[in-house]
């Protein structure tokens, strides 16, 4: 998989943008602040219609402006594919593939695929249980797109639940315990589905992730990863049933795939709590490198690499770890300082507020 040229109108500093490739390398240099990472975001931004910084969509859009346009050309199996998405302010998006319009924007998900991995990803270790739901998911959604469905699925059941029991006020009328038992079947049906797809991934990332490990720290460790929901013994409905008086009082759903975790640890410790912050990055790197071999795997051509401002935070010897653990694929990577040692750009892409020019 190759993205060849990226043509951005109105995306956030860029009143319009004409980027061309390299299949290798191409590296994005210039001050900070000018939009470097904007550019990789508008990339991934056509590969999964989000920002990997978590923004919202009317945050991507010039202000100013009410709409903003992404369009990427790109290669697969010696194919090429126009792939187009507008964003539209308050509104719904819009995509296109080969200038035919999609009935729903989701229906771009897997024409093009990325991996990112940017400073925040320390948070996959260090942050709370969200960062890892949305680390399995995304890394799910990657390898078969129609997981996006059961995640929005999942987030409408529960939304409704939370209105529902709001509305109840914490008494159980006939008519909201008929309500909410039809909820219930719906939410323990996309949940036991979830849980049993995040389990099938993790098991499938966990040898990876251990030979990823050792490669960026430089070091033998023994890195366990544990998906293992406390509800997943007996099934989400009847999990649900236990809950219930709980979730009445509440007013939220107490048990449920958006409350479990993926438990790390490193050498038998935690490693949220337990690791040292080397270690830390070390592992946030190794899990996004697994995810990345095994989609790589998995659809048979590497996702393309959006590596943002990485080396700012991780030292020599890591850095150079990283570039020499990815596997052959295109790279995209942004700097404001000096490129490690060993990375060969084929192209150097120089921004400069909100213009990018080749060198
Ligand atoms: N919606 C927007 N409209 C206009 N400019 C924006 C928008 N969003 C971000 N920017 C500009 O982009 C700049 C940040 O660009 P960024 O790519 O993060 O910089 P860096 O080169 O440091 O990675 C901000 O300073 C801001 O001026
Ligand atoms: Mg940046």
């Amino acid at each position: 998989m190759r993205l060849r040229r990226l043509w951005l109108t109105d995306f956030r500093g860029y009143p319009s943008a004409d980027v061309t490739l390299d299949d290798g390398l191409t590296v994005v240099v210039g001050p900070n602040g000018h939009g470097k990472t904007n550019l990789l975001e508008a990339v991934g931004y056509l590969a999964t219609l989000a920002s990997f910084r978590g923004a919202p969509t009317d945050a991507l859009i010039r202000v100013g402006a009410d709409r903003a346009v992404v369009r990427g050309e790109a290669e697969r199996e010696g194919r090429a594919l126009l792939l187009e998405a507008e964003l539209v302010a308050g509104g719904r998006n819009r995509a296109q593939i080969n200038r035919q319009p999609l009935r729903r924007a989701r229906d771009l998900l897997g024409a093009l695929q990325v991996s990112v991995f940017a400073p925040d990803d320390l948070a996959l270790v260090k942050g709370g249980p969200a960062e890892r739901r949305t680390y399995l998911d995304d890394a799910l959604v990657a390898l078969h797109p129609r997981h996006d469905q059961l995640r929005s699925d999942l987030d409408k059941i529960l939304r409704q639940r939370t209105a529902l029991l709001k509305q109840a006020g914490g008494r159980l009328t006939p008519e909201i315990e008929l309500t909410l038992d039809v909820f219930d079947a719906k939410l323990a049906r996309v949940g036991d589905e979830l849980a049993a797809a995040r389990r099938g991934l993790v098991d499938r990332l966990l040898p990876v992730l251990g030979r990823a490990y050792d490669r960026v720290a430089r070091a033998q460790a023994e890195v366990t990863a544990v998906y293992d929901p406390p509800w997943a013994a007996d099934g989400l409905a009847a999990a649900l049933v236990a809950a219930r008086r709980d979730d009445l009082r509440r007013a939220v759903t107490t048990i449920g795939p958006h409350r479990d975790d993926l438990d790390l640890a490193i050498g038998g410790l935690p490693a949220r709590t337990h690791a040292s912050q080397g270690e830390q990055r070390s592992l946030a790197l190794a899990l996004r490198l697994s995810v990345h071999e095994v989609v790589s795997e998995h659809t048979g051509t590497p996702p393309v690499m959006l590596l943002d401002d990485v080396f700012s935070e991780l030292d020599p010897d890591r850095s150079d770890a990283l570039l020499h653990s990815l596997p052959a694929g295109q790279t995209l990577l942004s700097t404001a300082g000096a490129l490690p040692a060993g990375a060969v750009p084929g192209r150097v892409l120089r921004v400069h507020e909100g213009t990018v020019r080749a060198d």
